[in-house]
Formats: structure tokens, C-alpha cells, sequence
């Protein structure tokens, strides 16, 4: 028996927190009952309506995505491209744990538990991200250095960043940059060296939360294991 609201959390319909809303507006049925009290239980084999709609508890799944360039990271895409679930053979409804760019490359991790996810794209729970961004130029190593001070982008200041410089090849103009950041804002990367003058040409993120592309090519993913699991859980709740 778990918490209404985390079994519904969990299924991956909506958040605890919108979970907790529909329950106090009357809106979930268990077993033909409306319940509107948020210490209520419930277990996976009960029928859960919500909205009319029956919620599927499935199975909890993992997977592990080298996200190729050229693929759209969510679930859906107006325009009909190709998506990061379309790579997934699965019967779940899975979703991808925050965003890639449509031309970044690299680690997506895609699941239907809903609670991970949530803990993972915590603004504060400041989850790891390792980026390699190539430009086009030869850098001037102590700008781009000054990115772990933070710059404004949006109006508003990056968080604590480490930066390690790969690589500048001055034959053939490009320099490679490692970028760990601790946030998730939109084209956070790419903003950040925009801000000090250089466009990214190429990212690729090597690292999430842990998990890396070991064993990985491009388009090709793996599920998770029990153990790596837990480990994030215990890395987001960090
Ligand atoms: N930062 C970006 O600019 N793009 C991404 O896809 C990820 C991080």
C-alpha cells in the first residue's frame, strides 16, 4: 500500500503535487470511490480513475539513449520528427527525463517513473551534467574559463559550472570544452559561451547523473540495472 498521490505520481500521469490537486477537487475514483483525502492508500492492483481516464501501473522501466543528432527529445513532435521514444522499443509510455537540443548528441535517459524523474529535473537537487562542446575558434583559455564564475543569460546568473579545456587546435581553428553544470535551463550551454562571444558548433553531453555512454554508439541504449537505479535515486535525493 503506498500514498494515493505517489501511486499516481508514479504512474507517470502527472506530479505528486498535481496529483494532490486532483485529489482534493474530487477528480480520482479507487475502485468506484471518490476520494478526497490526501493520507488515503492505495495499492498498484486497485482501479484508479482520474478525469475518467484509467490509470496503466506499469511496470517501472529505464532506458539509457545515446541520443544521435537530428532527434527530437520528447515525446511528441508537431512537426512529425523523429523523437527519442520512437528509437525505444517499449510497451510503457516512456518519457525523456528533462531536454537535448535537436542537433545535441548524447545521454537521455528515458523512463515512466514519474517520482525519478521529478527528483532528477529538480531545480535544487542540482543533478550533474558533463557537456563537450566544440567551436569553431581558437579560444582564449582564460575566457572561456571564466564560464565557473557564472555568466547572465536570460537576465539571470548560471550557477556553479567546472570547465576543462580539451583541446585548441590552432591549425584547424576549433577548440574542444568540457562544461559541467549543475542546472538544466534552456540551451544553457550554448548561452553560456554565446555569452562570452564564441557559438557552439557542435555538444554533446557525455554525462548525467552519473550514467555515461560506455558501451553506447550513437542511437543505440541499454536499460538500467536494479543497482544504477537506486544509485540515482540516491544522487538526485543528494
Ligand atoms: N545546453 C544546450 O545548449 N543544449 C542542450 O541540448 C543541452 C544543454
Amino acid at each position: 500500500m503506498e500514498r494515493l498521490q505517489k501511486i499516481i505520481a508514479n504512474s507517470g500521469y502527472c506530479s505528486r503535487r498535481k496529483a494532490e490537486e486532483l485529489i482534493n477537487a474530487g477528480k480520482v475514483k479507487v475502485n468506484g470511490e471518490i476520494v478526497t483525502s490526501l493520507g488515503s492508500k492505495a495499492s498498484y492492483s486497485d482501479t484508479i480513475i482520474i478525469n475518467g481516464v484509467t490509470l496503466k501501473l506499469e511496470p517501472k522501466e529505464y532506458v539509457l539513449l545515446y541520443k544521435p543528432r537530428g532527434v527530437v527529445s520528447s515525446a511528441h513532435d508537431d512537426k512529425g520528427r523523429k523523437t527519442v521514444v520512437d528509437i525505444i522499443d517499449s510497451e510503457n509510455r516512456l518519457y525523456p527525463v528533462g531536454r537535448l537540443d535537436y542537433d545535441t548528441s548524447g545521454v537521455i535517459l528515458l523512463t515512466n517513473d514519474g517520482e525519478l524523474t521529478n527528483l532528477l529535473i529538480h531545480p535544487s537537487h542540482e543533478v550533474e551534467k558533463v557537456y563537450v562542446a566544440k567551436i569553431d575558434a581558437v579560444v582564449d583559455p582564460n575566457l572561456v574559463k571564466s564560464l565557473s564564475n557564472g555568466v547572465i543569460i536570460d537576465g539571470k546568473k548560471t550557477g556553479r559550472a567546472k570547465v576543462k579545456i580539451k583541446k585548441i587546435d590552432k591549425k584547424k581553428k576549433s577548440s574542444l570544452i568540457e562544461l559541467t553544470i549543475y542546472e538544466g535551463r534552456n540551451h544553457q550551454v550554448k548561452k553560456m559561451f554565446e555569452a562570452i562571444g564564441y557559438k557552439v558548433s557542435k555538444l554533446k553531453r557525455e554525462k548525467f547523473a552519473g550514467l555515461t555512454l560506455a558501451g553506447l554508439t550513437s542511437g543505440e541504449y541499454r536499460h538500467l540495472n536494479i543497482k544504477e537505479v537506486k544509485t540515482l535515486y540516491a544522487v538526485a535525493k543528494k
